[in-house]
């Protein structure tokens, strides 16, 4: 890891010696806590990066520990433990079991099967009969979701097991004994719950004399008034060699087993952490958890999803997996049963712990990759459409100053001819990092601040973390305080945590009166300061607490209707963002789709807006392992999502800096952000050619716009995100099934970064059997083969679109995407085999929910035949609302056109006005460079909206 300089923590105090936070009364009184809290924190570990040791590992959590020794036991033999169906029946078209756990009647259980359209099916399991109600996770599965379940009409029986069948020729069986539950195409098995016999949901008890319950890690102790009451089971992937999803770590996309002959990791875990300076190659879990895993094959994709938002640890087995961690294995039991994977089948059985809450599981049948996701969504909701503005490059930093640096920087990225469209303020705008408040010395004037922004078209963001300033002098806090709405530590108190601001208490987002409360807060009237061009940040929303556990809240902490933390921890920033999202919804009276950044999520998240990967690191592996954080990200449903380009803390090289925006380019969120104790890295401050290279690749972005907006609007729709493994578009592509140095950006570009320092070459493979165009040159390289592509820093990253695809683009360079809302676009063609090639176009207002009224524009161009046709695919009943265009195309390049059709000066024409335009070769004045071997169509001039054909003369 590169030399770090940013130390987060010291300056969560420094940042404090602001002159206004100095004045105030307390000031070094708040000084000498802050020192006293980092010393005990921290100690003489400070400085050091990674502190691993603050982290707990699965061996440290009782119930982690106990849970996977326990199966590890079941499963050499030592205990006979069964789970058997006793009782099975249909019930309002759903299955209702009896699960009676080793002969256990006290313990029984019930399971609730249902089925839902599109191949979904969700089987919930909870006690019979229990002391408490476990919690289930509210606001995540969206609301009109019963609306698709399916009436089961019968049970049909076969060989002592109990089948549903469903559409696309799947089954659900249900075996009973013992328990399993099987996803079944003909014979094929596709999925299995319990083929491992693991089972098992800790009974909730009542506490007796003598129970110990606590836990303990390093100086915290948890109560655990609840006890043991872990949610623990196996889940196997028939067919198949490979899972992927479960974020957010930084590592590979094919995730590697955790536990095996030769294997002895840590589980993966789920739960929610903001984990100081993390590493590019750490299975370790940070900010957000999504519990959904997939796996692919070439003959079907597979998903599984619990809904569950407590701490979860999941093992991805290999065989020989149960003798881990066993010094003496007798022969006997080593041979008496078979190691899981050790017969002939491929599969790949993975083993989940949660250490509460419910067993609330669905199972995506698929069969292919756009199924999974599409189906994981219509559970959990598609992407927010974003507004266009967002879709375009953002410029952060912890911090910009004051008022003359925003106005510095706005400056220069005009005068350095580089366009951008918003401008970030961090915590330091603040006073005294009281959220919605402004340091009245450094921004005295915040309104026309963003005033001057707003009139060139661009925007603003500033952030609002969910810590509380515990300051009497402080509205928010008293408000809270009195309301009683914040969260309670165990004795029942409100929690005090430390955070930015130090003293700090936590909103109850739990709770919907709270997350009402907290977005009224985004009025003009309540935010005042801010105007309607500004959006927002929610950072530290895991939650962070500085001195907690982990840094983060104590489990044992009391949330709405007496819910512990533990239960909900995961959900907790998902629920803040949704807040905040509602308060910009609010703002507006719903007429403006609102903009709110988070570094936590939980599944769904992506209904509610974007995320990125928090504090990455100004070094090589941090590019290289943001490709495989996003493909996660977007196989498990957030689309919009990037990494901090630059990286976070250090300090980037221009040669490093220059190839992270050539990446950045393709993220679905653009984003430059550096810690506050870096230099400053504004493109134009590195000198030629890196500034022109980073204008080439931030213009590079602007001229896709309309490319990635069409994406967004996909994914709003469908839930298939924008970056995409090479799998999604060719799944039967076997080599690309653990490969994640290179992603495709909706299905017709491919996209390969360059990952190291004065790289010559990179080794691209191209997917399928069609060809690929290179985007700058037009050079073409067949599918189903890896090239060695050279590379300077020049040249860009490789980028290739695909043959048989139309990208449209905006070519005109300007300030900001809002002011290229009237400029024509470019259409480029790359033809297949079949001499073919076709794509969309999505355009609406990019800013309200006036296309949900039918106010949007969308084509479907294609090319056939020697003619260009664009037709329209909106639906044409009549629209309360109507968008419209008079956008015109400047211009149409053809890639792959045969010579004889390659000659400058040819006509082709426009057939419905029965008009000549003219042809030509290269097209010099492209901003990506000259396609020399592409026929231009110059100004064709027709309506972007309209219906028209162009016959190649
Ligand atoms: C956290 C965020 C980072 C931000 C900083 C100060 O570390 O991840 O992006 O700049 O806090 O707010």
């Amino acid at each position: 890891m590169a030399s770090v300089e940013g130390r987060g923590r010291a300056r969560s105090c420094e940042g404090k010696r602001t002159p206004a936070a100095m004045a105030s009364p307390g000031g070094l009184r708040r000084l000498l806590w802050c020192v006293a809290i980092v010393v005990l924190f921290y100690g003489a570990e400070f400085g050091a990066a990674w502190k691993e040791a603050e982290f707990r590992k699965c061996h440290q959590s009782k119930f982690c520990k106990d849970v996977r020794e326990r199966a590890a036991a079941w499963a050499r033999g030592e205990s006979h433990r069964e789970i058997e169906v006793r009782e099975i029946s249909l019930k309002d078209g759903r299955v209702a079991a009896r699960l009676v756990p080793a002969g256990n009647e006290d313990e029984a259980l019930v399971l609730e099967l249902s089925t839902y359209r599109d191949g979904i099916v969700r089987v919930k399991v909870v006690e019979e009969t229990a002391p408490r109600k476990r919690f289930e996770v509210p606001q995540v599965v969206v609301n009109d979701f019963e609306e698709k379940r399916l009436g089961i009409g019968s049970i049909g029986r076969r060989d002592g097991a109990s089948v549903v069948q469903l559409s696309g020729g799947f089954e659900v069986v249900i075996q009973h004994k013992p328990f399993q539950v099987q996803v079944k195409r003909g014979d094929d098995l596709v999925l299995s719950i319990n083929s491992k016999n693991l089972f098992d949901i800790q009974h909730l008890q009542v506490k007796k004399e003598g129970d110990d319950w606590e836990d303990s890690f390093r100086s915290h102790n948890d109560k655990r008034p609840h006890g043991p009451q872990t949610v623990s089971f196996d889940v196997s992937f028939h067919g198949s060699d490979h899972v992927y999803g479960i974020p957010e770590r930084a590592t590979s996309f094919a995730l590697k087993p955790t536990k095996g002959a030769n294997i002895n990791s840590e589980p993966y875990r789920l739960f929610n952490l903001d984990v100081f300076e993390y590493l590019d190659e750490s299975p370790f879990g940070l900010y957000g958890s999504i519990p959904v895993m997939v796996s692919h094959s070439k003959k079907r994709t597979v998903g599984f999803f619990l809904l569950n938002a407590a701490e979860m640890q999941i093992d991805v087995l290999a065989p020989g997996w149960e003798q881990v961690g066993i010094e003496q294995v007798s022969d006997e039991s080593s041979s008496g049963k078979r190691s899981t994977g050790q017969n002939e089948e491929k599969r790949v059985d993975t083993h989940w712990i949660a250490e509460s809450g419910v067993f609330d599981a669905f199972l995506f049948v698929g069969p292919s990759p756009k199924d999974v996701v599409a189906q994981y969504c219509s559970v959990t909701g598609t992407s927010a459409i974003p507004q266009l503005f967002s879709t375009a490059y953002h410029q952060c930093r912890w911090n910009y100053k004051d008022e003359a640096d925003v106005a510095g920087v706005d400056a220069g990225f005009d005068e350095h001819d580089i366009p951008y469209d918003t401008i970030w303020l961090d915590i330091e705008h603040t006073d005294g990092k009281k959220y919605f408040t402004w340091d009245k010395n450094l921004f005295p004037n915040p309104k026309e601040m963003q005033n001057k922004i707003g009139a060139k078209g661009r925007h603003m963001v500033t952030i609002v973390d969910p810590h509380v300033k515990r300051d009497d002098n402080f509205p928010l806090h008293k408000e809270a305080s009195s309301y009683g709405y914040y969260v309670k530590d165990s004795s029942g108190k409100d929690f005090d945590g430390w955070c930015w601001p130090g003293a700090s208490s936590y909103l109850d987002m739990l709770s919907p009166e709270v997350r009402s409360w907290w977005a009224t807060k985004f009025s003009y009237s309540n935010y005042v300061g801010s105007t309607p061009i500004l959006y927002i940040w929610n950072d530290m929303n895991e939650p962070s607490v500085f001195n907690g556990p982990e840094t983060t809240m104590p489990k044992d902490a009391i949330h709405y209707g007496g819910v512990e933390h533990r239960d909900l921890h995961n959900a907790y920033g998902y629920y803040y963002h949704m807040a905040s999202v509602q308060g910009l919804y609010q703002r507006e009276r719903g007429t403006d789709r609102p903009f709110v950044l988070s570094r936590a999520f939980f599944a769904g998240t992506q209904k509610i807006g974007a995320i990125w990967t928090g504090d990455n690191t100004a070094d090589w592996g941090h590019i290289r392992v943001s490709v495989p954080m996003l493909l996660t990200l977007g196989m498990t449903g957030i689309a919009n999502a990037g990494a901090d380009v630059g990286g976070f803390f250090g300090n980037p090289d221009p040669e490093m800096l220059t190839r992270w925006y050539q990446l950045g380019t393709y993220y679905p969120f653009f984003r430059g952000h550096g810690h506050l104790d870096t230099k400053r890295r504004e493109p134009w401050l590195f000198g030629e050619p890196y500034t022109s290279l980073m204008r080439q690749a931030i213009s590079a972005r602007y001229q896709i716009l309309p490319y990635v907006y069409t994406l967004f609007k996909e994914a709003s729709v469908t839930g298939i995100p924008l970056v995409r493994p090479l799998w999604m578009e060719f799944p039967e592509d076997e080599s690309t099934f653990t490969r994640d140095d290179e992603f495709l950006l909706g299905p017709s570009l491919l996209v390969h970064g360059v990952y190291s320092e004065g790289a010559k070459s990179e080794k691209v493979y191209f997917p399928g059997n069609e060809t690929w165009y290179d985007v700058k040159s037009g050079a073409t390289f067949p599918g189903g083969k890896e090239v060695e592509i050279p590379v300077t820093l020049d040249s860009g990253i490789p980028v290739y679109q695909r043959a048989g695809s139309i990208i449209p683009k905006k070519l005109r360079h300007r300030r900001s995407s809002t002011q290229m809302q009237n400029d024509p676009y470019t259409l480029v063609v790359a033809l297949d085999s079949k001499y073919e090639a076709e794509g969309e176009l999505y355009i609406d207002d990019g800013k309200s929910y006036e296309f949900e009224q039918g106010a949007f524009i969308h084509r479907r161009f294609k090319f056939a035949k020697g003619k260009l046709t664009s037709t329209n695919l909106a639906p044409t009943k009549s629209n309360p609302k109507k968008f419209t265009s008079s956008c015109l195309v400047e211009r149409i390049v053809i890639m792959g056109v045969r010579a004889r059709d390659l000659v400058t000066g040819k006509h082709a024409v426009v057939e419905s006005e029965d008009r000549w335009i003219q042809t030509d070769i290269g097209a010099p004045s492209l901003i990506q460079g000259a396609y020399s071997s592409a026929l231009i169509l110059r100004l064709p001039n027709v309506r972007i909206a309209d219906d028209w054909s162009i016959k190649l003369g």
